[in-house]
């Protein structure tokens, strides 16, 4: 058979359920849901959003911990090589195992870079671009610190300047140096914590940044909570913001359009990091005397919490509350809520400056325990696929990560590149992924299999209910989402995306990556069946 592996280890239960919260708890929480649920319907969003939750994450995420930890136990900790043995060593979900590892390692393509903004917009808190006051330093050139607060436009060409969305190849002009040099700082960080390993980089960094992802919440949403209609305009209390993020207006009609529900399903896979080869490999480095079934229910929702309680009340209300409904159009874009609106109104809120500078720190901190997680199972391929020592692996991932973040910055007008990137590897991936591993646990590892694995170590019993759930509701809810999405959306987004040419290139560029992937894992799988077969023959002549 293969080689054997240097067998890591989480060194405790709370450290992995840390390590999986952290991946589990970022950006997708503090940024993208908020968007997500202010564009689909606001409170409506929240119906299709649960019901994914109880339908897809719960019992999956369950599931993906016990795969995973069944691959561990035989030396496997990528996608490739666990799909490969918990299907009976078929090479067929070997090959999409190896796919599927796709999906991690392009989001970390340009979660890196958006990482890498909150580092700069931390910075330029703490220096006084966009605030009044601060140590009078600005990383941009051409911008003076304590710009012109007073106008929205000010955040927004802030906010170009850092992203460079104005045009094509404009971070490699005046301000990019700034944005390149923290963004090389950022990277340098998550390699050197992959490198460290398992239990030593990853495991100890989210232990010690967990209390201060808490205590940084815990400041904004006291700030967010006693400001009651802060302008004194009628539409902008309190109460005015939290129904615009929890009242379900318009319930009926937001229920009937497919796209709410696929924007809502994605947002769970993204949020939680199932089916996106994070936690599948995460769990194959726990021990099998330890517990899967609590540690997965544990760390679902942590996220939930930080991502429904937190997320939902960080960001929204505080910007309808200074901003007014008005300020609700133009939610729906990722970018555009937390990286200009937000900054806009912690610049008219009372030591604004302050709750400014505590939010980007938190969503730096609460992306690197994420972005860290989309490297290791690329390097845990690297080690089944060609042996390399961590050096070697953690080197080619980061050769390659970065040649994708190069697409990324390059092609900056209007965040092309990243918009095709994010649809292809969040949106599309995850879906497929779901799809196959739900495919390969009713039908490949079986219900007895499953039940084993879960009640090994296990300090609930939740074995019974998992397979039931898989078999009968995530499957054909799954089944169902995707079909409607393929039907209703594909085309329009493959036409729409064919239409810009930086999109074209990124496609192209993941297109390839996707091939070497799925290349890679055939041989791999191969060399597998062939060692197999020599064993089996030495075995029969002994
Ligand atoms: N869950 C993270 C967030 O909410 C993102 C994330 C971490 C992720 N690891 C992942 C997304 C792996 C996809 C794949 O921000």
């Amino acid at each position: 058979m293969k080689k054997p592996m240097q067998n890591e280890h989480w060194g405790s239960r709370l450290g992995v359920v840390l390590a999986v919260s952290g991946s589990a708890v970022g950006l997708g929480n503090f940024l993208r849901f908020p968007a997500q649920a202010a564009s689909n319907g606001g409170g409506a969003f929240m119906i299709p959003y649960l019901i994914a939750l109880v339908a897809v994450a719960i019992p999956l995420a369950s599931a993906e911990w016990a795969l995973g930890r069944y691959g561990g136990r035989r030396g496997m900790h990528s996608p490739m090589g666990i799909y490969y043995v918990a299907s009976g060593r078929r090479p067929f979900f070997g090959v999409c195992g190896g796919g599927l590892t796709f999906t991690a390692f392009v989001i970390n393509m340009y979660y890196l870079f958006v990482e890498s903004w909150c580092a700069l917009y931390a910075l330029q808190y703490l220096g006084g671009l966009l605030a009044p006051l601060g140590l009078g330093f600005s990383l941009f050139p051409n911008q003076a610190p304590g710009l012109s607060l007073d106008s929205a436009a000010a955040y927004q060409d802030a906010f170009l300047a850092t992203t460079g969305a104005t045009r094509d190849r404009a971070l490699f002009g005046a301000n990019g140096a700034s944005v390149l040099g923290v963004f090389a700082l950022c990277a340098i960080a998550n390699f050197w914590l992959i490198y460290r390993g398992v239990s030593k980089g990853i495991e100890r960094f989210c232990k010690a940044v967990a209390p201060l992802i808490l205590i940084c919440s815990i400041i904004i949403i006291f700030r967010v909570l006693t400001l009651d209609n802060p302008t004194g305009k009628e539409g902008q209390s309190l109460l005015d913001g939290l129904g615009f993020m929890w009242n379900p207006q318009n319930a009926a009609e937001t229920l009937k359009k497919p796209s709410v529900w696929l924007a809502a399903t994605s947002q769970i896979f993204f949020s939680t990091s199932i089916c996106t080869s994070a936690v599948l490999c995460y769990g194959s480095y726990v021990q099998a005397k330890r517990d899967v079934a609590l540690s997965s229910l544990t760390s679902t929702m942590t996220n939930e919490f930080c991502e429904v309680c937190l997320g939902g009340l960080m960001i929204v209300p505080p910007a309808i509350m200074f901003l007014g409904a008005a300020a609700s159009e133009k939610i729906g874009s990722v970018f555009s809520l937390g990286f200009v609106i937000l900054p806009n109104v912690f610049g008219q809120m009372p030591a604004g400056q302050f709750f400014g500078f505590a939010f980007f720190a938190l969503l730096f901190f609460a992306a690197i325990t994420s972005s860290i997680s989309q490297l290791q199972p690329a390097s845990a391929f690297l080690e089944e696929a060609f042996g390399w020592t961590r050096g070697k692996r953690v080197l080619a991932v980061a050769l390659a990560e970065l040649t994708g973040t190069f697409v990324v910055c390059w092609f900056t007008e209007g965040l092309v590149a990243l918009d095709a990137f994010d649809f292809w590897s969040a949106n599309f991936m995850p879906f497929l992924c779901a799809l196959v591993q739900t495919t390969l646990i009713v039908f490949f590892l079986g219900r007895k299999k499953l039940r084993d694995e879960l009640d090994s170590g296990a300090i609930i019993k939740t074995s019974k209910y998992v397979f039931p759930a898989i078999a009968f509701v995530s499957l054909p809810y799954l089944a169902i989402v995707f079909g409607f999405w393929l039907y209703g959306e594909f085309v329009n987004k493959c036409k729409e995306f064919a239409a810009k040419p930086g999109s074209l290139t990124s496609e192209i560029f993941l297109l390839a990556v996707f091939a070497a992937l799925v290349i890679v894992s055939i041989f791999t799988v191969l060399r597998w069946k062939r060692e197999e077969r020599l064993g089996k023959e030495k075995g029969a002549n002994l």
